[in-house]
């Protein structure tokens, strides 16, 4: 069994998630986890280390093979290896696609709330964010009727799908996905399918890959997918884009040729292989870590911070607080409780339209991080009052 329960000192590692902040801060922000990799991968990369030679690298064939037995195993479905265009992250690619598919000016729709970086990418590649709001009841509801208009008013080229979607942790259901597919069929539009969480799904939930609805679906789309976020290898630099079009996959090709970002780092590539054919015990038991983690927070919120409503995530280690109760910004209140109480979250503005009044907190970390962190957020909030 693996101790996902172990603390590992992650301060003064030049990580991102720890080391933004010089004092000592609980982050419960960007999406990596506080636990080490699966044994097999970590096993691979010392070997490679141990060789001591860190020259160019040559993708092998076990590498391909790796991607499609996952696909076969966990999603019941054949990809191709022709399909396959490996490189070294799923942003720089989304980003390689965009400037393949559209021209300065263009407009590119967003389901909002949703990953800032979908947003900092289409403004750096001085595309428009268009949003079309999801809509909150029970649970987050797409308006297609919006969706479309947005497409249609604004001609719309691209849609950057998050499936499933960080930070409201939502799956997409196969109805759900197939009117989107419709839409963008009808009115052209090229869907960037984004399922880099496709594995942290918690039963009965099923993750379904947009490529799977059918020739529809893959005739005007492309998806991306890593192993970072599954098995904590973001700073390894590997992913892959699976595009079944081959007139889209020979444009994306000599797009990534052209940026040198068709060949991930040596050590992705090793760990790719390895957490794709090695690591399916170690995710079953992160899965439940996780989930005990997402049901410990639901359970403490509901009991000590009722000002607060929590989303149960189907999907993704984000938890997604509405907090519209709390008589502050959402930035003003990540601001508050990184300055006075030490706990770095990200707010919800970032995420683009709907996101304010809301803040997301990264619950992959051991069950003592998480405890600490809610307690502070319990006494944060408790105190806000006092504050104004
Ligand atoms: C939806 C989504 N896409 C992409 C990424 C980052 O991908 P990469 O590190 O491969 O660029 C993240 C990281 O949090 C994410 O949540």
């Amino acid at each position: 069994m693996t101790n996902f329960d172990k603390v590992i000192n992650r301060k003064n590692t030049n990580c991102i998630k720890w080391d933004i902040d010089k004092e000592d801060v609980i982050p419960m922000w960007v999406a990596d986890m506080d636990f080490e990799a699966p044994e097999p991968i970590v096993e691979i990369l010392k070997k490679k280390i141990e060789h001591k030679v860190y020259g160019y690298g040559l993708i092998p064939k076990e590498y391909y093979e790796a991607e499609i037995e996952w696909w076969e195993k966990k999603f019941l479905y054949k990809i191709e290896k022709e399909w396959i265009s490996p490189t070294i992250g799923v942003i720089p690619a989304i980003s390689a696609v965009i400037q393949s598919f559209s021209n300065a000016g263009d407009n590119i729709i967003l389901l909002s709330p949703v990953y800032s970086h979908f947003i900092e990418i289409i403004e750096n590649n001085d595309r428009n964010v268009i949003y079309s709001e999801l809509e909150y009841e029970d649970k987050y509801e797409i308006n297609y009727v919006d969706f479309e208009k947005k497409i249609i008013q604004n001609e719309v080229k691209i849609f950057i799908l998050c499936n499933p979607h960080n930070p409201i942790g939502q799956i997409w259901s196969k109805e759900e996905l197939e009117k989107l597919v419709k839409i963008c069929e009808r009115n052209e539009v090229l869907i960037l399918s984004d399922e880099i969480h496709r594995d942290i799904v918690y039963s009965p939930h099923k993750h379904i890959p947009l490529i799977s609805l059918g020739e529809e679906a893959q005739g005007i789309s492309i998806t991306f997918t890593a192993p970072s976020k599954t098995f904590n290898l973001a700073g390894l630099k590997v992913a892959n884009i699976i595009t079944v079009n081959e007139n889209l996959k020979k444009i994306i090709d000599k797009k990534l040729l052209a940026n040198e970002i068709n060949q991930p780092n040596i050590f992705g590539i090793e760990a790719l292989i390895k957490a794709y054919t090695e690591c399916d015990v170690w995710l079953n038991e992160l899965l439940d870590y996780l989930k005990n983690n997402i049901d410990f927070t639901l359970d403490y919120i509901s009991k000590n911070i009722p000002q607060i409503k929590v989303l149960a995530p189907e999907a993704t280690y984000l938890m997604w607080f509405d907090c519209q109760n709390v008589k502050m910004s959402s930035k003003s209140l990540a601001k508050y409780l990184l300055k006075k109480y030490k706990l770095r979250v990200n707010y919800g503005d970032i995420y683009g339209q709907g996101g304010e009044g809301y803040i997301r907190f990264n619950i992959a970390c051991p069950k003592e991080t998480l405890i600490k962190s809610l307690e502070l957020f319990k006494i944060a909030i408790e105190n806000i009052e006092n504050e104004e």
